[in-house]
C-alpha cells in the first residue's frame, strides 16, 4: 500500500523539473493538445476547478471530449449567484458523465456570522475569502496530482505571465492553464460555435464573476475584473496567489 501511495504521489513531483520545457512545448499547442497530455499524464489525478466562468465551461466542453468521466470541482461559497447555481445543473445536464464535486467550505455562513462577524466579507474580504475558498480549495487538491484552471493572460496583471504548465508550490502540485494565451474573444467565439451553456449575467455586464457581495456589474469600456472586490483594495482571492 505504501509503494503504491508512494507511486502515485511522485507523480507530480516527476513532472515538477520538466514544468518549463513542458511549458514552452505547449506555447504554440491548443488548448485541447494540452488537456489531452495533462489527462494522459495524470489520468484520474488530474481536476478542473470550475467556477462556471466562461473560461471553465469551455474547458468542461473541451475536456468532455477527451475524457467523458472527466473530475471537476465547484467550491461553494454559499454567497454564489442563483444563475451560476442554475447553470450548474444545466452543465450537469449537458455533460452527464462529468464527475463534479462541491466542495463546502468548513463554516455555514451563519457559523461564519457567529465565530467572526456578520458581513465579513466587508470588513475582511481577505479572511472571508480564506475561509470560503482558498481552505477548501487546499483541502481538495491534497487530492490530486495536478489541477486545471481557466486563467488567461489577458484577464489582470497578475496573470500576465502564466506558464500553461506550473508548478503549484504553495499546494505542491502541477497546475495546467491551457487557456493562458486565448482572448476574450476566443473564449466566446468557441462558447458560441459549440452552443456551451454559460451564465446570462455575463449578457447584463458582469464579465467577470464571483460571490455575490463581491461581484459588481462593469460599465462599457472598463476592466472586467474592475467588478470584483470593488473598493476593497483586493484583486485576487488568494486561489491563484
Ligand atoms: S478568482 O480567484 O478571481 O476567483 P477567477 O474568477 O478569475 O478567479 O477564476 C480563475 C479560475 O479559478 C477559474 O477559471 C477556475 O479554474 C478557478 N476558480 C475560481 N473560482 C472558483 C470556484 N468557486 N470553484 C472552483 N474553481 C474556481
Amino acid at each position: 500500500m505504501t509503494a503504491v501511495l508512494n507511486t502515485v504521489r511522485s507523480l507530480s513531483q516527476h513532472y515538477q523539473p520538466q514544468v518549463e520545457a513542458l511549458s514552452e512545448k505547449f506555447e504554440a499547442a491548443s488548448p485541447l493538445e494540452v488537456l489531452a497530455w495533462a489527462s494522459q499524464a495524470f489520468g484520474q489525478e488530474l481536476v478542473l476547478a470550475c467556477s462556471f466562468g466562461p473560461e471553465d465551461v469551455v474547458l468542461i466542453d473541451m475536456l468532455s471530449r477527451i475524457q467523458p468521466k472527466a473530475q471537476a470541482f465547484f467550491l461553494d461559497t454559499d454567497f454564489h449567484f442563483p444563475e451560476t447555481l442554475a447553470l450548474k445543473a444545466r452543465i450537469q445536464e449537458r455533460y452527464p458523465s462529468l464527475q463534479l464535486e462541491t466542495v463546502s467550505p468548513l463554516l455555514t455562513p451563519d457559523q461564519q456570522a457567529a465565530q467572526y462577524q456578520p458581513e465579513l466579507y466587508k470588513s475582511n474580504p481577505d479572511l472571508c475569502c480564506g475561509i470560503r475558498k482558498v481552505e477548501p480549495l487546499n483541502r481538495t487538491l491534497a487530492r490530486y496530482q495536478a489541477w486545471i484552471t481557466g486563467m488567461r493572460r489577458e484577464q489582470a496583471p497578475t496573470r500576465a505571465a502564466i506558464g500553461k504548465v506550473q508548478w503549484d508550490a504553495k499546494r505542491n502540485l502541477i497546475k495546467i492553464n491551457p487557456l493562458a494565451d486565448w482572448t476574450h474573444q476566443q473564449i466566446w467565439d468557441y462558447i458560441v460555435a459549440e452552443q456551451v451553456p454559460y451564465n446570462p449575467l455575463h449578457d447584463q455586464n458582469y464579465p467577470s464573476i464571483g460571490c455575490i457581495h463581491c461581484t459588481a456589474a462593469v460599465a462599457a469600456g472598463e476592466d472586467p475584473r474592475s467588478g470584483r472586490w470593488q473598493g476593497k483594495g483586493k484583486t485576487e482571492c488568494g486561489l491563484h496567489t
